[in-house]
């Protein structure tokens, strides 16, 4: 997996720098930023900063394999795509370019109700590796609808993001206009000329849509009556009953995002979900957030008999990849990473955001003497 772009970038933040040189600002700004005073963001990279682990160099038996299972499948890597809404914004076929580097690295892809890339576009790039993230419809109707196209092109994977009961406040994306309909100013578009692969590929390919709710809003005809809509449409909160009753309207898996306390998780246990993600939305929603790390052992211990624990938030490296597996997740998804890598190298960025991180986490593995993704529980310090 060595990539020719390593001799341009050759980790997670040297991706994050070529993003923010090649996209206007109020996209950078929406993509890295946190919400009110981004102290999650900071908490969560000082609580992974505090994971060690701990080698052990003579009772090595095998080198490292990446390979793991996943809610019955089988994956390369024990990492996937989180969902990733107005993708976009950040670069035109964000999405597509996740999906296909997903499938060719056979790495779960979540896509996000609100990605810019519809559900069977993104299964036609993804195949079986499609997840499919629902911010539920308070329209039954939609909502089952959602469901259906999802099954028809064959995800069998249903994410359901309840850590989303209000919009995160982010001051930048306010200052930026960051609206829809979208604040065009002087500053602005002194931002997008003065990134023009940018606002070239933007060009060619149109300002971002929320594909997947397009079927829903074909009578809206402008950009402020489809944020009207989208507001309206999805502002039900996701509680107990609402997850029951997709429990009981999806025949697949059905996972949960943005749990952070156990009898949260004790409560998904309760009703049959299959896994969850450990997460604080990458620190954009409440700023007080506790970090996954400090929740991860204990909600492993409380249900990780009875369903997969999944955690996402903060990631940037294999190494942080490698914490969290030692905290005893199954799987470790992150968002922000991958798309700096397509806002680096577009198409070419997802495979090598991907290839970086398998490197990483392979290198950390064999300098433990760690053989397998499950056994890094065993190193934590
Ligand atoms: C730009 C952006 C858009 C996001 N959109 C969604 C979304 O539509 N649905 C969702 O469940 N989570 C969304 N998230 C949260 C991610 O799925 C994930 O929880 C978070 O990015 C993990 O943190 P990380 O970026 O530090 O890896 C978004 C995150 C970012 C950065």
């Amino acid at each position: 997996m060595v990539s020719k772009l390593n001799s341009k970038a050759a980790s997670i933040a040297d991706l994050k720098l070529r993003t923010k040189n090649r996209i206007p600002k109020f996209a950078y700004e929406y993509l890295v930023g946190g919400c009110n005073n981004d102290r999650a963001i900071a908490h969560n990279r000082d609580a992974l900063d505090h994971v060690f682990l701990q080698p052990s160099y003579l009772s090595r038996t095998q080198a490292a394999s990446l390979k793991t299972t996943a809610l019955g499948a089988e994956y390369d890597a024990p990492f996937g795509i989180a969902p990733l809404g107005l993708s976009g914004l950040i670069w035109p076929k964000a999405a597509e370019y996740h999906a296909a580097a997903a499938k060719k690295a056979n790495i779960p892809y979540i896509l996000s109700t609100l990605a810019s890339t519809s559900i069977e576009d993104a299964a036609a790039c993804a195949g079986n590796n499609l997840w499919f993230q629902l911010y539920p419809p308070k329209d039954q109707e939609i909502r089952l609808d959602l469901m259906q196209r999802a099954q028809q092109v064959g995800c069998n994977n249903l994410v359901v993001t309840i850590d989303v009961p209000v919009a995160g406040r982010r001051p930048n994306d306010i200052k930026n206009g960051l609206s829809v309909p979208p604040k065009i100013t002087l500053k602005s578009i002194y931002q997008t000329v003065s990134r023009p692969s940018w606002a070239m590929a933007t060009g060619l390919n149109g300002m971002p849509q929320f594909a997947s709710m397009q079927p829903y809003m074909s009578k809206l005809s402008n950009l402020e009556d489809v944020a009207n809509y989208i507001r309206s449409t999805l502002k039900e909160p996701v509680n107990l009953s609402m997850l029951e009753q997709l429990r009981q309207q999806w025949p697949g898996k059905l996972i949960v995002k943005g749990v952070l306390n156990v009898a949260d998780a004790k409560h998904c246990a309760a009703i049959n979900v299959d896994a969850i993600i450990v997460s604080n939305h990458g620190g954009r929603q409440l700023d007080v957030a506790c970090s996954p790390v400090e929740m991860m052992q204990e909600i492993v211990d409380s249900v990780g008999d009875k369903l997969e624990v999944f955690v996402d938030s903060g990631v940037e490296s294999g190494v942080d990849i490698a914490r969290y597996l030692a905290l005893g997740a199954n799987m470790v998804f992150s968002g922000r990473p991958y798309m700096y890598g397509v806002g680096a190298f577009g198409k070419q960025g997802a495979n090598h955001c991907i290839d970086i991180l398998y490197s990483e986490l392979e290198q950390v593995m064999n300098q433990l003497g760690c053989s397998s993704p499950d056994e890094l529980v065993k190193f934590l310090k």
